[in-house]
């Protein structure tokens, strides 16, 4: 029986993952994996039975990352999960930037009690609430992963010329993008082009700021802004000016900051991005998915502190070894069980940073030579014997 401690409230659909041999309880003393979302790992005591976290979420700074590294304890997180929810409310704030729904809806409001008049007075007003369709306009694409290359796919649907910027394209990513979104290697024919420019990328030293008032001096008279991804990515100073100045259009963001409130241009939304069940329930299914699989082959997928490592069950055990990524560990490593007469029929080794991750796939059982041998090498922070 594997026990699964959960810190938090975690979606029932996480219970999918798990079959008969799970105990899935919220006050377990010796859990072999923990389940979390917003839990502060800060100042909680691990149990020495924990052999991963999974986080059902994307941001692990609930959790000392790299203090469970060097323990061998993999955290788990979950990218991707809610790129359909934001995509969705990235395609609504493409409508609010073009349609003057936001305006308009608050108008209808002020109409409130003019009984039978509440007709004849929409049809005059609508007139000041006129926006342009969002069919057969430029929209810019800034981050194409599992969020931009959705947002990017469904803009082409909606008939939409759309351009894709990212220089650091994953394979996974790519093979995900509609070949009718055209590959722009230039941020400033984005600026230059695009009547709509969305922000996809994940906050870093080098995107903090990435739209300032140079960025928005090349962009387009009245291009509007989408940031359904941080906050800190636009510089709010620079684009309240360029707003007030009539140089951008509009500014729709899913980060309200106080001096964006109510200002001319800007249409903010309370952090909604990721809130729907369905991303709750991906989230958490993602995670239990890898924690399982963690738990009973090894296997590591879209873990924050150890590399991305899985091999197929072959053979008759399986040894897995995190480290330290050092040279020459795995000779030594293999050398140890080559030493104890056990051979290997497939092996896998990723490294991350300071951390590396083996994956030994033995003909006959491990032995206690083995055992010992692997353990007397220095540098190595978890042994796993997996039959
Ligand atoms: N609004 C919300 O509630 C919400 C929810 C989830 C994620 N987000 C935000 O959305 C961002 C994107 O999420 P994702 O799941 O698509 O992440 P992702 O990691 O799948 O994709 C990010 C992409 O940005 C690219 N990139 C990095 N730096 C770049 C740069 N300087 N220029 C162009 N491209 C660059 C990367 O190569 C990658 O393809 C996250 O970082 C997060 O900040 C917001």
């Amino acid at each position: 029986m594997y026990n699964i401690l959960k810190l938090n409230e975690i979606s029932p659909v996480a219970d999918k993952a798990f079959t008969a041999n799970y105990a899935v309880t919220k006050d377990c003393k010796t859990p072999v994996g923990i389940m979390l979302r917003s839990f502060s790992m800060h100042d909680y005591a691990l149990p020495e039975s924990v052999l991963a976290v999974a986080r059902a979420g994307a941001g692990t700074n609930n959790i000392p990352v790299d203090k469970y590294a060097a323990k061998g304890v993999v955290v788990f997180n979950t990218p991707g999960a809610n790129a359909n929810a934001v995509k969705e409310l990235t395609l609504c704030g493409l409508l609010l930037a073009s349609r003057q729904i936001a305006e308009g809806i608050e108008w209808t409001k002020t109409l409130k009690g003019k009984g039978a008049e509440v007709g004849k007075a929409v049809e005059t007003g609508k007139n000041n609430f006129v926006g342009p369709e969002i069919t057969g306009k430029k929209l810019g694409v800034v981050g194409l992963g599992a969020i931009g290359a959705q947002v990017a796919n469904a803009a082409v649907d909606l008939g939409m010329t759309v351009y894709g910027y990212d220089p650091f394209l994953s394979i996974d990513a790519a093979w995900s993008i509609n070949n009718g979104v055209v590959k722009e290697t230039d941020l400033n024919n984005i600026y230059r082009e695009c009547d709509y420019i969305s922000l996809h990328v994940p906050l870093t030293d080098k995107t903090r700021n990435l739209i300032d008032s140079e960025a928005v001096a090349k962009m387009k008279p009245g291009a509007a802004l989408l940031n359904f991804s941080r906050g800190e990515l636009v510089n709010n100073k620079d684009i309240l000016k360029a707003l007030a100045a009539d140089k951008l259009g509009r500014y729709v963001t899913d980060f309200p900051a106080d001096e964006l409130i109510g200002a001319k241009g800007v249409i903010c939304i309370p952090h909604l991005g990721a809130s729907t069940p369905e991303a709750e329930d991906n989230c958490a299914y993602m995670a239990a998915k890898q924690l399982v699989d963690y738990i009973e082959n090894g296997n590591i997928t879209n873990s924050v502190n150890f590399p991305s490592c899985s091999l197929p069950r072959t053979g008759k055990c399986r040894i897995t070894v995190a480290h330290l990524n050092i040279k020459s560990m795995l000779v030594q490593m293999t050398d140890a069980i080559s030493g104890a007469k056990i051979n290997i029929s497939n092996m896998l080794s990723k490294s991350q940073g300071e951390y590396s991750y083996a994956m030994f796939e033995l003909d006959d059982d491990a032995n206690d030579t083995v055992i010992g041998k692997l353990n007397a090498i220095k540098d190595i922070l978890r042994i796993r014997v997996i039959r």
